[in-house]
């Protein structure tokens, strides 16, 4: 069997198969190899199962990356629409649940589906279940797996992020990256919960499962959608959205009334319903056991009806609902994040064909570059962009 290639690619998941059908298409010869019994598994586990496959609004201010310039090349190169395009191609219905998030209207089986046809028709070599036991370079790169030896002059390392080792995660890319003397930006996970110590678990353990709009933001980066409440920390949209720019030891700040200005509203209440107790009002413009929850532990110093509170407590009051800081111990960790921030450093790669500037064919895609979208199918959008770069390049 000729094991001689012009393009292996290290993993079959989005940004990889991707890939291997672009440049076979361009009638390149592709080894896409993949040590799981499957492609595209976190594909299939994506937006509850029904992949949010891209975002409208797909731009690249919706990145984090230490070079927020970085993604602007292969964005543009192959777009949402672009994306969008061939999903319409495959009849792959879908519908846009809310900013601009778009999913399929049946399983995620119908995008993994898609990659596999695409990827047959260009004539890619996919062999599952090989373990890659070494990655070197002579001639040309050669890959030792458990079952062969291949070799090509080019090599796309697509295997992604560290995100949920129970479905097969490694740490392949970045140990190969190294090993070439590409620079790492510490990894870490994002789209992550955020966990909590004794102190602030008191008030959020009892309420463990109330969600409610909120504005939360971690330095200068802020986000308006749901939080919910675990019995961990705060889980919910906007807390893992915030997770990624977070850094250990800073706060999070929370707006619970990003639609109110808490100060004129407690002032009218305090006047049109004085006999009230403060957690009663509160729960007016709060989820009620949110309202006593915090009326028993942040508030417990306001036992009066809210007539007899002084305009200066009620200010207080209002400061903590619109800006209540709160210093996470940590997150969930790998174990539950969506995606790992970080990755082989943008300073070393081609934005155009995210190839190694200093190791001629050697490229890296997807969730391994350092390059972590929000919440909302833009890290798939990522996958499909930085793929598809490559591809056209190997
Ligand atoms: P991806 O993880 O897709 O693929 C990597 C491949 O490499 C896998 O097939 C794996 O088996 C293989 N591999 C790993 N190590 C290997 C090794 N040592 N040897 C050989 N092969 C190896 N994003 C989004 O935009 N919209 C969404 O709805 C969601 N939803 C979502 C839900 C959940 C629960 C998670 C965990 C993640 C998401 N994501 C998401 C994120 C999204 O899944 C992720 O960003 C992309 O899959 C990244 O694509 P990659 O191709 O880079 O890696």
């Amino acid at each position: 069997m000729n094991n001689h290639f012009d393009a292996i690619i290290l993993g079959a998941g989005a940004a990889g198969m991707m890939c291997a059908f672009t440049a076979g298409r361009r009638g390149r010869r592709v080894l896409l190899l993949d040590h799981a019994e499957a492609p595209g598994a976190k594909i299939l586990i994506s937006g509850g199962g029904r992949c949010n496959f891209t975002n409208t609004g797909t731009e690249p201010s919706r990145f984090f990356s230490a070079n927020p310039h970085f993604a602007r090349s292969a964005l543009s190169r192959y777009t949402q629409h672009d994306f969008i395009a061939l999903v319409e191609k495959h009849r792959i219905p879908y519908h846009e649940k809310t900013l601009g998030q778009l999913f399929c209207d049946g399983s995620a089986r119908a995008i993994v589906g898609l990659l596999l046809d695409e990827c047959e028709a260009a004539g890619v070599d996919l062999r599952l279940r090989h373990r890659v036991v070494d990655v070197s370079r002579a001639e040309a790169f050669r890959v030792e797996t458990d079952r062969g030896t291949f070799t090509a002059p080019a090599l796309v390392l697509a295997t992604g992020g560290l995100s949920i080792p129970k479905m097969g995660a490694t740490g392949l890319s970045l140990e190969v990256a190294r090993r070439f003397g590409l620079p790492i930006v510490e990894t870490r996970p994002a789209l992550v919960p955020l966990t909590f110590g004794e102190a602030d678990l008191a008030l959020m353990r009892p309420i463990s499962g109330v969600s409610l709009p909120v504005e939360a933001r971690a330095g200068k980066t802020r986000f308006r959608e749901a939080m919910l409440f675990t019995h961990r920390g705060l889980s919910g949209p906007a807390i893992l959205q915030v997770s990624t720019p977070w850094r250990a030891g800073e706060a999070v700040t929370l707006d619970l009334l990003p639609d109110v200005d808490a100060t004129a509203w407690l002032l009218a209440r305090k006047n049109e319903r004085p006999k009230a107790a403060l957690h009663t009002v509160l729960a007016e413009q709060l989820p009620q056991r949110l309202a006593s929850a915090l009326g028993q532990v942040r508030l417990a110093q306001h036992t009066r009806p809210i007539g007899e509170l002084g305009n200066k407590a009620l200010k207080e009051v209002a400061t903590l609902l619109k800006g209540m800081a709160l210093t996470p111990t940590g997150t969930e960790g790998y174990a539950k994040a969506e995606v790992m921030a970080g990755g082989v450093d943008t300073a070393a790669l081609s934005s155009q064909t995210m190839a190694a500037q200093d190791v001629p064919g050697l490229h890296v895609i997807g969730e391994a570059v350092d390059v972590t979208g929000w919440l909302g199918g833009y890290n798939f959008q990522w996958a499909w962009s930085s793929g598809w770069c490559a591809g056209m390049s190997v």
